[in-house]
């Protein structure tokens, strides 16, 4: 469901008065975004650079399992995905732009050789995704300045010799409150505990159960609506991972490479997209954080890929 930036505003206004249950923070409206970068010539494009569709004739219909030369190539993109992580955590500051966060992405990208994941991707219009306080997720880099207690997810996806390698971390921009540092906590604690259970054999729904039990453990709840996914030569692909109690069949097997990438609220679960039609945010303005690592199960257990 969509909202119009009048509805925002309206809902800002009284949700004024209560919002002190979460802490103290600002509450994120969306910026103007600048003209889309141009990747150069010599850069391996994935298939939905042009178009902005990814292709789904293209995706295979069963988790995957991967050989070893495949796994090599999701070792290079995902190391490369969380170089560039590390390195933008370096930069993050107050009054640093989600904008220039975008462009430090971007360049990284280029100069490495890979394409920056997410632009164009379902026409996305950035490199990467940089979600602040009561942005769920798929936040639009925009000129709006980090401010101080602000928390921001970003969200590195790269492509790199034929293979995505996609993680994100959410960082505390200068003083954050308590509540904003417990969220951030459970919600890399959450991951870190499912990453643990991850083994072959292991139901691929045993990684939700594992994920709300931890957070309701910390008194945060999961955001349902967003969930990780199998990756590799596509962005997105089968399985499915669900951060909640859930049914979806399926068990891991050596070879297969998904991802793990819970989003914990301080309030309550429910999300809506804005008019951008990428931008989620939280109905009640509650803050969210989220943690991601692409994963490969191995023969007795799991490696990190995304490190
Ligand atoms: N990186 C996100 C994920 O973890 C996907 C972003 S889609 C985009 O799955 F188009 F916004 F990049
Ligand atoms: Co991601
Ligand atoms: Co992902």
């Amino acid at each position: 469901m969509n909202c119009s930036r009048y509805t925002i505003s309206h809902r800002n206004f009284f949700w004024k008065r209560k919002k002190s249950n979460f802490g103290r923070y600002n509450i994120v409206m969306p910026g103007t975004v600048s003209p889309r970068l141009t990747v150069p010539d010599h850069i391996k494009k994935p298939n939905y650079f042009a178009s902005g569709i990814p292709d789904k004739t293209n995706l295979p219909l069963e988790p995957e399992l991967k050989n070893s030369l495949q796994l090599l190539g999701m070792r290079d993109s995902c190391k490369l995905a969380a170089s560039i992580l590390n390195k933008v955590e370096k930069i993050i500051k107050v009054g640093l732009k989600t904008d220039e966060i975008d462009q430090f992405v971007f360049n990284s990208c280029i100069e490495n050789d890979s394409y920056p994941s997410p632009l164009n991707y379902n026409h996305f219009p950035k490199s990467v995704c940089t979600s602040v306080n009561n942005v769920a997720c798929h936040g639009i880099p925009d000129d709006r300045p980090l401010e101080d207690g602000d928390i921001i997810n970003v969200d590195v996806t790269v492509f790199y010799k034929g293979y995505h390698g996609d993680c994100s971390k959410t960082f505390l921009v200068g003083n954050v409150d308590n509540e904003g540092q417990q969220l951030v906590e459970a919600t890399e604690a959450c991951l870190n505990e499912a990453i643990n259970i991850c083994k072959p054999g292991v139901y691929f729904r045993d990684i939700g159960f594992c994920i709300e039990e931890t957070a309701q453990n910390f008194g945060f709840q999961v955001i349902p609506s967003f969930i990780g996914h199998g990756i590799g030569y596509y962005f997105h692909g089968p399985p499915d991972i669900y951060h909640i109690r859930n049914n979806y069949p399926g068990k891991m097997e050596p070879g297969m490479t998904f991802t793990i990438e819970p989003i914990l609220t301080q309030g309550d679960e429910l999300i809506e997209i804005l008019d951008d039609n990428w931008t989620a945010v939280t109905v009640d303005n509650a803050r969210t954080a989220q943690f991601e690592h692409t994963v490969a199960i191995t023969e007795n257990g799991v490696d990190i890929l995304t490190l």
